[in-house]
């Protein structure tokens, strides 16, 4: 079979998967009751369901939440057939035995979080700016924030809906949104921005000119903290060349500055970290306060 026969045959598995859930759904809704789980599919049992994934009425509360968890579960097996779910962020709340069907992440989310934690105020709204799949996201909004992520991608767009489905999330909510110097401006004021590992996108795709303006709207929105990460001069291919050297040799300070150009009253390092399991290069996590 020819890799594009394969490619087309993924594709008509996922669309008459996610329309055999949809229909199973819908049918459950018309008589009140769980959905019929697909044959492909063995339906959970109290074996191999946690306590809280079990459904012992069709309607109890934990058995609707129940429901939500087996169809989020085959909207991301789909998504993952079809499209393919990246290896990047991890899957935020997803089960030991769920983890195994989705690929391994390599963005080292638990080290950023834990310094991010420390320098978070208890209460408030946060956005996250590129959220992907959502898991800072899903945190911010764990520790106590009203938490807005805000994705230009379709496919990680999804995947986080599907898992605010699968978790029964509150206080998150996603936006699919392609950030430019125009868009920007329909974003509203929160008291914490996250901005991680997308300005070089911005800059890579748009342009330093556009990349700087977006900042600046952004930064306008900031009513308390940003949380900063960037590609740095070095450790990634995908950063436009010209703008890189604009770095220099010292990312720290420039980056300092550029946020204090932004009107940021102070700029701090909070930690160096990895960039990825696969790239040990470091990158600065940095904080500016109003
Ligand atoms: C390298 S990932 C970083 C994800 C997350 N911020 C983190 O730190 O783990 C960059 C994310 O930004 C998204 N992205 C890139 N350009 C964007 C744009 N112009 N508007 C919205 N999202 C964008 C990508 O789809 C991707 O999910």
């Amino acid at each position: 079979m020819t890799l594009r026969d394969r490619v087309e045959q993924l594709a008509r598995r996922a669309v008459s998967r996610g329309l055999r859930a949809l229909r199973s759904v819908a049918s459950a809704v018309r008589d009140r009751r769980r959905p019929d789980v697909s044959p492909s599919t063995p339906p959970p049992t109290a074996v191999d369901q946690p306590a809280s994934a079990q459904a012992p009425s069709p309607f109890d509360r934990s058995d609707l939440v129940a429901s939500y968890r087996w169809l989020a579960r085959e909207g991301l097996t789909v998504l993952n057939e079809g499209p393919g779910i990246r290896e990047y962020q991890p899957l935020y709340g997803v089960s030991e035995e769920d983890r195994a069907r989705f690929p391994e992440p390599r963005r080292l989310v638990d080290e950023r979080w834990q310094h991010i934690r420390e320098h978070l105020p208890g209460s408030g709204s946060a956005m996250d700016v590129g959220s992907q799949h959502g898991w800072f996201t899903f945190k911010l909004a764990e520790h106590g924030l009203l938490a807005l992520g805000i994705e230009g991608s379709s496919r990680a767009y999804q995947v986080a809906q599907w898992l605010t489905l699968y978790n029964d999330t509150k206080r998150t909510s996603f936006w699919q949104l392609t950030v430019d110097a125009e868009s920007v401006r329909q974003l509203p004021a929160v008291d914490v921005v996250v901005c991680m590992a997308i300005f070089h996108h911005w800059v890579r795709v748009q342009g330093m000119e556009a990349a700087t303006s977006i900042m600046q709207s952004l930064a306008d929105r900031c009513r308390d903290r940003m949380f900063f990460e960037t590609g740095q001069v070095g450790d990634t291919t995908s950063f436009d060349r010209s703008s890189i050297e604009v770095m220099g040799d010292n990312p720290r300070e420039w980056i300092e500055g550029f946020l204090l150009g932004l009107g940021f009253s102070e700029v701090t390092e909070i930690a160096e970290l990895s960039r990825s399991t696969r790239n040990d290069r470091k990158r600065y996590l940095m904080l500016a306060t109003r």
